[in-house]
């Protein structure tokens, strides 16, 4: 069980990582995420965009395709990493696809700065979408 109240510092480092491939020549907002799947298997992302700009990909949807990918179905903990004076805060559509598999995950919103804000995923979304 994790502590939902403390930043791990693997999965900052991993989304750290991911900020650096972050392929955004369009916005400049460089973006990276990394979560823990509940196997313990660290799945990282970053925002990739597209000269067609609404095929572009925000970095928690990364992380969560990936570990969707690999074959996991859930996760405890993410970390969304940039160098924004104040951390990004997901867009709503990764709200609800972070909801799908994690509602109950805890989200850590963190810069470079120091800045660390946690929040859980159903908490950022309430009252998602289910099926
Ligand atoms: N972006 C993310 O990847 N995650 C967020 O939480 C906020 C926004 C990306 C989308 C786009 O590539 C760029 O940041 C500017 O919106």
């Amino acid at each position: 069980m994790s502590d939902s109240s403390k930043l791990p510092q693997d999965l900052l480092e991993a989304a750290q990582r991911a900020h650096q491939n972050a392929y955004a020549p369009y916005s400049g907002f460089h973006v990276g995420a990394a979560l823990r799947a509940a196997s313990g298997t660290v799945y990282a992302g970053a925002n990739i965009e597209n000269a067609s700009y609404g095929l572009g990909r925000c970095a928690e949807q990364s992380a969560v395709q990936a570990m969707a990918s690999a074959g996991e179905r859930t996760f405890n903990e993410i970390v969304v990493y940039t160098t924004a004076p104040e951390p990004a805060s997901p867009c709503g559509a990764c709200r609800q696809v972070m909801f799908e598999f994690a509602e109950s995950a805890t989200v850590f919103l963190v810069n470079d700065q120091g800045v660390v804000k946690p929040w859980t995923v159903g908490g950022l979304l309430p009252g998602g979408f289910k099926l």
